[in-house]
């Protein structure tokens, strides 16, 4: 009862962002008994391979390295059986007896995988996100894993970077309420509970601004940018009590992440208050060497002191901490602090009382891929997607007549799943065409692949390179276009999915080009031509760019990597059973060249012409428009909704007081549906350069055919707050500009003055 009294008050003082002072009593046992090898094991986290690597290197002699005490945690094994051997030889055969933490990524849902992350964002519905949380952590826990690489968190404004799919978006205030809602859904009130999960914070920090949108690059930007821009959601996620935090590839200010200690010690630790563990990268340690910081023992050494506490992979502090205690480079007490949190991590999971409670071998039946998960699964999926076009409002399609289903992705089970689903089959995966005869069972639907993802022999053999996602057909390119323009002519409408395979996005998967491929573009282009109407289903894992596109007489439905129910959620919003609501989380350039565009970006002392027109001596192109394609928010429904009578509840507020926005939203079109309206604010005179508009507040609302609502959103003191150039979180004096609206140009506005 004390252990429990005590862990609750370490969750709750965590949860306020203070330090907690008490100590474990049961971890400073162990720790009086633990010699110095033993400790430095704790810190020591391996795969054995078999399962998912991530990596190019996986571990060796895994078995004798737990018995002999040299193994804090293991990730990439799963199922209570192998979990249990493993175990097994940690509680039975090494010294102490100390269970493992086993952990796993565990990103967009466990077996039953939901919409990737970019996708899930896109719902704007945190109730949402954080059942999807919950639902990945009760099917992993039931494999028996109890620590979850997630929630990535890093803000991405190049989509150019493979990995924006496995984020939020651009936005810190939208990603940070969604970082706290899947802590919270992950770690639930009580982290010793069976179907909670530990939730590992990733990648601190910055991974998102990588240089060139290269995966594993150089990060290099101002104080001021990291903390006005880049660093809410790491620091939301820990005040809402994440247990641990995964240090990033990148450098940042110019030290490597994983060994940077005013990044993991001075920020995290001693402001923020972060009482977890961090563990590094897999062998992030490792390649501080490359970066140019010496030599293995030198890397490990500097990462320890600067508060890394495991280990991924590398073997770095198992192999040279010893030999740098012996040295003086490092102290037993810099090894013993880092070896406390491991085993206060695995204390409060609850695995010393009871290292098997994650190993239930009737759980994984019960819990896993059940018929509920399933449903939700699709419901996500179909709050995830985006309507970014309805030409002539082809969408939604009625379920008779003649469809005609063309595109190499319209029966492509390997692609449903999305880029980080390691622990999903995407033989479970409902294909479109599938999908589509489940909910439209009296439609006439022929297929036709009519292209391949692309044609390119040499760019498929990368994409493939974990396995076959871009098939390149044994027919020409101009025999299947044919089919498919034929098919297209005797049917009454033409839908085609079209986009990226789930491997051109996501991990060490950056693209120059960010267009549909051309083998796709010649596809829609003669579907076009063919006069009949055309609505594309569009899969990406980021932004595209698709300017051609868009200028076409098509629809364009936006659905990422759904997931295992892909096809169903797809014909659930193509058929009108659902309306889509979902809005961008990252704007969509018009070319790559604009990159980075997003809404929050700052105003220039010359700014282009309003017109959009070019003008010399102002900032702006010669060849493209400054505005995106498509803003940060945007979204369409098959309905249509007009905003008015926006008024603030006051005129004038003083410090620490908060405010009030109230608008009116009416249903205008003929179906039910769902707006997310969203508030941006404008501090107008600042100490520093301030946005042009900041996302500071959004409301997810049902309206019925012809229904209004009047919708009220506050904004906290703390909402006008920043970091100034001394990096003090202030709210300056002065005029505010609030912005109403359906996506990030809202052109509604009021004023108010801060006193
Ligand atoms: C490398 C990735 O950057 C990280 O996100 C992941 O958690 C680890 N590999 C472990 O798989």
């Amino acid at each position: 009862m004390y252990y429990k009294n005590l862990l609750f008050a370490l969750i709750g003082l965590s949860f306020l962002g203070t330090r907690a002072q008490e100590r474990i009593p049961k971890v400073e046992e162990l720790l009086g008994k633990m010699t110095i090898e033993e400790k430095i094991g704790q810190l020591n986290l391996l795969t054995p391979g078999g399962g998912v690597a991530t990596g190019e290197v996986v571990s060796k002699d895994v078995g004798s390295k737990i018995k002999s005490g040299q193994v804090g945690g293991l990730f990439g094994v799963a199922g209570p059986d192998r979990v249990r051997k493993a175990q097994e030889i940690a509680v039975n055969d090494s010294r102490l007896g100390i269970p493992l933490l086993i952990g796993s990524d565990v990103i967009h849902g466990y077996k039953t995988t939901y919409p990737i992350p970019l996708g899930l964002s896109a719902s704007w519905d945190m109730d949402l996100v954080k059942q999807a949380a919950q639902m990945a952590a009760r099917e992993a826990t039931a494999d028996g894993i109890n620590w979850n690489f997630s929630p990535m968190v890093d803000i991405a404004r190049d989509p150019r970077w493979g990995r924006i799919s496995e984020g939020a978006g651009e936005d810190p205030y939208l990603g940070s309420k969604i970082a706290v809602a899947m802590v919270t859904g992950y770690q639930g009130d009580d982290l010793a509970a069976a179907h909670t999960i530990l939730a590992c914070v990733k990648h601190f920090a910055l991974y998102g601004a990588v240089e060139a949108g290269r995966d594993y690059h150089s990060v290099d930007m101002s104080k001021i940018k990291m903390f006005n821009q880049y660093m809410q959601p790491y620091k939301a996620a820990i005040d809402a009590g994440a247990a641990s935090v995964m240090s990033s590839f990148n450098d940042v200010d110019g030290v490597p992440a994983t060994g940077n200690k005013w990044l993991l010690t001075d920020l995290l630790r001693d402001q923020w208050g972060f009482e977890g563990f961090v563990v590094s990268d897999y062998t992030s340690l490792n390649e501080m060497i490359p970066h140019g910081l010496g030599d293995l023992q030198a890397v490990s050494a500097l990462a320890l002191k600067a508060g890394l506490d495991m280990d991924m992979v590398g073997e770095g502090f198992l192999t040279t901490l010893k030999k740098s205690l012996d040295e003086g480079k490092v102290t037993e007490l810099d090894i013993t602090n880092a070896c406390r949190r491991v085993l206060e991590a695995k204390y409060i999971s609850g695995l010393f009382d009871d290292p098997y409670k994650y190993l239930d071998a009737k759980r994984p039946k019960k819990d896993i891929l059940t018929e509920d998960n399933r449903d939700l699964a699709r419901k996500l999926a179909t709050r995830s997607f985006v309507l970014l076009k309805n030409h002539n409002n082809i969408l939604p399609l009625n379920k008779l007549g003649k469809i005609a289903l063309v595109g190499p992705l319209a029966d492509s089970r390997e692609n449903m799943l999305g880029t980080w689903a390691p622990t999903g089959d995407f033989n479970l995966a409902v294909t479109i065409l599938e999908g589509f005869k489940n909910v439209a069972s009296n439609a006439t639907i022929e297929y036709a692949k009519g292209a391949n993802i692309s044609d390119d022999a040499d760019f498929a053999k990368n994409v493939n390179s974990l396995g076959e996602r871009i098939v390149i057909d044994e027919r020409s390119p101009e025999d299947m276009l044919q089919e498919a323009v034929e098919l297209a002519k005797t049917s009454d409408v033409v839908v085609a999915v079209v986009g990226e395979a789930t491997e051109m996005s996501g991990e060490s998967s950056s693209r120059t080009d960010i267009s549909i491929p051309e083998s796709q573009k010649k596809l829609i282009k003669a579907l076009v031509e063919t006069g009949k109407p055309v609505a594309l289903i569009l899969m990406s894992g980021r932004p595209l760019t698709i300017p051609e596109e868009f200028d076409m007489p098509v629809s364009i439905l936006q659905v990422w990597h759904p997931g295992v129910e892909a096809g169903n959620a797809i014909a659930d919003v193509v058929f009108g059973d659902y309306n889509p609501s979902g809005k961008l989380t990252a704007t969509w350039p018009v070319n790559v060249g604009q990159i980075p565009v997003y809404h929050s970006v700052k105003a220039t002392g010359r700014p282009a012409p309003e017109s959009g027109e070019f003008q010399k001596f102002r900032s702006n192109y010669l060849d493209a428009p400054n505005a995106p394609l498509l803003p940060f928010g945007y979204g369409l429904s098959y309905t249509t909704f007009e905003y008015g009578n926006l008024k603030l509840n006051k005129k004038e507020i003083a410090q620490g007081e908060s405010i009030s926005a109230t608008v009116t939203v009416k249903n205008t079109g003929d179906y039910d549906g769902e707006e997310v309206v969203q508030l941006y604010l404008k501090d107008v005179v600042r100490s520093i350069t301030p946005p042009k508009r900041q996302l500071k507040g959004f409301e997810k609302v049902m309206l019925k055919k012809g229904e209004s609502k009047e919708v009220s959103i506050t904004l906290s003191a703390d909402d006008l707050k920043f970091y100034n150039a001394q990096l003090e979180f202030v709210s300056e004096p002065g005029d505010f500009e609030i912005f109403v609206g359906t996506n990030s140009d809202a052109k509604l506005k009021e004023t108010f003055k801060l006193k």
